[in-house]
């Protein structure tokens, strides 16, 4: 159900960017017209609010046109786009179509599907490819679960968000990048999580809660233990953003410093894919990472899948 792998290509991310759309929805919004509170939701998932706005390809691009400029790299220099999202525009084409052509991409892309754990699966992809001769990846998660989220379900409307981030990665000799990785699926729990054509989320919420902390935290430490680090070594914990209290309870059954998480969940509730590169752009961007620093990336989301991947840190 599960496979760690060593040893891929060198590689280095070189740009990263998030893009939120601009509308703000607060707690004190679903308080107005739900059987819902703000003391509720915020003692529950540590959301305060969230945004709501554009498509999966308007944020996409927004958030790859930063990473490009990040990087200093032309949109006709990369050769590899690869888009996680479960929320594609259109049935067909792939989003990344739509990306590749408004930013003028050369090369492949691809949308990937691996739910919230589509941004590390991408990323592990994304280097995986260098080895066949690509370049110069972008990957972008980008998610606008507000369209697929009933809004007048309490039980799921008050958790999700929209927005996209991504990353510039660059093939390099000179520096290993992804030290271990593990992806992972078990499909015997589809029907805890699942979202049909035309349909809204539907969600086993405490069991998606109890089976999200143990395949993470099973996940990652797989990944520690992969290369022998102890979880007090990891620099930035950058985890998917569901819930402040999925993270918490990962971060302590790992040893974890609490303070090396990242979290943005409050700001942004779950935004699937989009959620790990949103947070690694603000934990970068505020300077919390050094060359050399160890970085412990998760996701985890329907399928369920699970993705954990241990990257150090060079620019
Ligand atoms: N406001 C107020 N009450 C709410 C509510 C809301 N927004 N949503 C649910 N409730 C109620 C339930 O109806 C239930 O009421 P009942 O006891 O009368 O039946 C009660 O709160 C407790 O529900 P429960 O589901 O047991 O609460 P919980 O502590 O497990 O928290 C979640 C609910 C959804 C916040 C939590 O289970 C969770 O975060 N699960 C994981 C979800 C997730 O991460 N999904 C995405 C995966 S990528």
């Amino acid at each position: 159900m599960s496979g760690l792998r060593q040893s891929l290509p060198g590689a280095t991310i070189t740009g990263w960017a998030a893009a939120l759309p601009d509308t703000v929805v607060t707690n004190a919004d679903f308080e107005a017209r739900l059987d819902t509170s703000d003391a509720w939701i915020v003692e529950r998932t540590g959301i305060r609010e969230r945004r709501f706005g554009g498509t999966t390809s308007t944020l996409a691009i927004e958030a790859c046109r930063g990473a490009l400029k990040r990087a200093g790299v032309e949109a006709g220099d990369v050769d590899l786009l690869i888009l996680a999202t479960t929320t594609p525009d259109k049935r067909v084409p792939a989003t990344s179509s739509i990306v590749h052509a408004e930013l003028g991409c050369r090369g492949a892309a691809f949308d990937l599907n691996a739910a919230c754990a589509g941004f590390v699966y991408a990323l592990v992809t994304a280097v995986s490819m260098f080895q066949a001769g690509f370049r110069r990846a972008l990957v972008v998660g980008s998610d606008t679960l507000s369209r697929i989220t009933d809004q007048d379900d309490r039980g799921t409307a008050v958790l999700f968000g929209d927005g996209a981030g991504a990353v510039v990665v660059e093939a390099t000799p000179d520096h290993e990048l992804i030290l271990s990785h593990d992806l992972g699926l078990d499909g015997s729990l589809l029907p805890i999580l699942y979202c049909n054509h035309a349909g809204y989320i539907q969600m086993e919420g405490r069991e998606v809660y109890r089976r999200a902390v143990r395949a993470t935290v099973e996940s990652a430490a797989r990944v520690l233990s992969g290369t022998g680090t102890s979880g007090a070594e990891v620099k930035l914990f950058v985890p998917h953003q569901a819930n402040r209290r999925i993270i918490d309870a990962v971060v302590d059954r790992l040893g974890i410093v609490p303070e090396r998480s990242v979290i943005v969940v409050d700001r942004t509730g779950n935004t699937s894919a989009s959620s790990v590169p949103i947070a690694l752009t603000e934990a970068v961007e505020a300077g919390r990472v050094e060359d050399g620093d160890l970085i412990l990336m998760s996701g985890f989301g329907a399928g369920m899948t699970w993705a954990s991947a241990l990257l150090r840190w060079g620019t």
